[in-house]
């Protein structure tokens, strides 16, 4: 589809229908909101029933807010639930796995059989190392299946597991360690990026100079790079793991027996240490993978392209799927490892049917040219996802179009690291589909917008996303900090979960998230939401990607300062980008309002982006209103900040 079909197409204001073929076969029938609705906890305890327990649960909900439990009485193993099940139940030969390294040609298939083989090996090699129940072990891994053993094992022998995405510095990583007071850690000797090793156990050397509590490292040799050793301390994987029996007998622990904590940023300088705990986790990973995805499990191949460092691949590549008994692809590199054709190469090669990514992954994909996928066959895809940001319009078509053949469903899901779970999605085969929009609540799960006094919007309207009820994945709290957990999440509108969220319903009632309220501006009186410039300008043909930020001002309170990255067909003279430039700021005016139109607009190779691939708008508020950069270590690239505050002064353009 070209761009101008796409913006007539978005012009007229269409949803997409449920498609026909999974309105016939859905796992979730459209009365699945009514039931959910009549007795949301009861439906919930109907859910958990996906898990292998021990001994049942007599009871459900108990909410004392901020604190919930769900099923306390009820006791399992969550790697049962997860691997075991399977086996005994004769599904030990479906493939678990195909993990796809970064190497063209490097793969590893891995059954359900051979998986709890695995995880047994490693839970014998933990206890070997004197892991023991409720202690922290801290995970700091390439995308290697070793990984997901040791995540698998660690919730196995009832340790709590902290993965620290590889991405990390040594200073990063030391602070999680700390905070947590992990006394094990799992890496690796490197990792592979692009073909070249890039080293992760000299991170873990620096990081442990300021954690000596920690007793022992187990390091999976993956790059056989030289590495330093510390005797005693330090254990490589094969010399510890590989002779374990693959026999281990689990034991059953509380349902509410903490699993894993997973730091994330807050407002504050500080990552939170947002921890989950066993059954109300598992049941909604379990759940909402289930219907969200639509899953069949003997005939799926189902890939979400995210690292097991972030929530999305804790929920959706480990503990989710794994409970419904499919068959994933597990991939080690980057979406350009080997060639800028390789995720397509992967998903015709093992014929993947669902395919779950981010926004900022798809724009990087459309980026490169919708020639790429084109040149593959891709008819195996029948539903696509997206999450962790807003998702443009534009991007929204663009995937549907030329990945998904304007044929597969696609799901916008909206969650959090602190929601555990999806929280708001269409379903396929029930909801229509709005490109950008969330749509609603899953059932089960109770959403509002409210404005600033609390009160709930209309049609129309926007304002803040709460979450009006517990639900069963909800974080139980900030790891060593309840104080932060009650005035974070629950002390802005009374009885509700406060979410970060901006959000919007539609004419129709739809749901549409807008982005962070911290990064909602006031131009002169006027909200905008940074998302909604970032759409607008994303939407110009020229435009590859665009953060938009909100610097103060004299005049206007706030104005708009908009870092755009322009295709790659864009001509490289000082002409070409001042024209660009000025057609820019008539587009987004165009498109919004003249309100709307950016006071600058700063042409950029690269957007400073996290490791998770976030961009970083409060350092690109930084730049842009010439304040020191603060810290930078979370950068892909530090380099992009120097630079973009260096193009601050030849591309910015005067005041109207
Ligand atoms: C924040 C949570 C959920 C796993 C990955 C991110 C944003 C997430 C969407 C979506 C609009 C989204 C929100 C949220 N977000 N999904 N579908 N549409 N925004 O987890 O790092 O905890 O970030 O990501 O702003 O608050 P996270």
């Amino acid at each position: 589809m070209s761009e101008a079909k796409i913006e007539a197409w978005l012009d007229e204001d269409r949803a997409f229908a449920p498609s026909a073929e999974f309105t016939a076969q859905a796992n979730a029938q459209s009365s699945i909101y009514e039931d959910a609705d009549a007795d949301p906890v009861a439906w919930w305890r109907r859910q958990a029933d996906r898990l292998t327990w021990a001994s049942e649960p007599t009871t459900s909900l108990e909410w004392n807010l901020p604190n919930a439990t769900w099923f306390a009485d009820g006791t399992l193993n969550a790697s049962v639930s997860c691997v075991d099940v399977h086996v005994k139940e004769g599904r030990g030969d479906r493939v678990a796995y195909h993990w796809v390294g970064d190497a063209e040609g490097e793969s590893r298939t891995i059954t359900y059989r051979e998986l709890l083989g695995e995880v047994c090996r490693t839970a014998n090699a933990l206890i070997e190392l004197g892991v023991k129940k409720g202690d922290r072990v801290a995970v700091y891994m390439p995308m290697i299946p070793e990984a997901i053993f040791t995540m698998l094992a660690v919730v196995r022998l009832g340790a709590i597991h902290s993965v620290v995405f590889g991405g990390f510095s040594a200073e990063a990583l030391a602070s999680r360690i700390l905070d947590s007071d992990c006394r094990f850690v799992v890496t690796a000797d490197g990792a592979f990026r692009r073909g070249a090793a890039s080293p992760l156990k000299p991170a873990v050397d620096e990081a442990l100079k300021s954690c000596p509590d920690v007793s022992a490292v187990l390091v999976v040799q993956r790059t056989h790079e030289d590495v330093d050793w510390v005797e005693g301390r330090d254990h490589w994987w094969h010399d510890v793991v590989d002779h374990q029996s693959d026999v281990h007998e689990a034991q059953a622990f509380p349902a509410e027996t903490t699993m894993f904590i997973m730091y994330t940023s807050g407002t504050t300088a500080k990552p939170k240490g947002i921890f989950h705990t066993t059954a109300g986790y598992l049941t909604q990973v379990a759940t909402t993978y289930n219907y969200v995805f639509d899953v069949k499990p003997e005939t799926d191949v189902c890939w979400t392209a995210a690292d097991i460092g972030w929530i999305t691949g804790h929920s959706y590549i480990v503990y989710g799927p794994l409970i419904n008994g499919v068959t994933q692809i597990m991939y080690e590199g980057l979406p350009d490892s080997g060639g800028r054709d390789r995720w397509w190469k992967i998903i015709s090669q093992y014929q993947v049917t669902i395919l779950y990514t981010a926004p900022t992954t798809i724009r990087t994909l459309m980026k490169w040219g919708h020639q790429i996928p084109a040149a593959f066959d891709l008819t195996s895809l029948r539903l696509l996802g997206t999450v962790g940001e807003p998702i443009n319009p534009e991007a929204w078509m663009w995937y549907r179009m030329n990945v998904g053949g304007n044929r597969c469903p696609i799901v916008d899901t909206w969650w959090q690291t602190e929601t555990g779970a999806i929280i708001c999605s269409p379903l396929p085969g029930i909801s229509s589909t709005k490109p950008g929009a969330a749509m609603r609540s899953l059932p089960g799960i109770s959403v509002a917008v409210v404005d600033d006094s609390g009160k709930e919007v209309g049609n129309g309207e926007g304002g803040y996303l709460v979450i009006t009820a517990p639900w069963p994945s909800m974080t139980r709290g900030i790891w060593g900090d309840p104080d932060r957990f009650l005035e974070t999440y629950w002390s802005r509108f009374p009885g509700k979960y406060f979410a970060g969220d901006g959000a919007k319903l539609d004419a129709d009632g739809d749901l549409w998230l807008l982005g962070r309220v911290d990064d909602v501006m006031n131009i002169s009186g006027h909200r905008l939401s940074t998302t909604e410039v970032e759409h607008a300008l994303v939407g110009h043909p020229a435009v590859a990607e665009a953060a938009v930020v909100g610097a103060s001002d004299e005049t206007t309170g706030q104005a708009i300062v908009a870092f755009v990255t322009l295709k790659l067909s864009v001509g490289e003279t000082e002409q070409d980008h001042a024209r660009v430039i000025e057609e820019l700021r008539a587009h987004v005016a165009n498109t919004i309002s003249p309100i709307a139109k950016p006071r600058q607009i700063i042409l950029t190779p690269d957007l400073p982006k996290t490791r998770s691939g976030k961009i970083m708008r409060r350092l690109l508020r930084d730049v842009a209103e010439n304040r020191s950069l603060g810290d930078v270590t979370t950068l892909t690239d530090p380099t992009v900040v120097n630079m973009i505050a260096g193009l601050m002064d030849t591309h910015a353009t005067s005041e109207d």
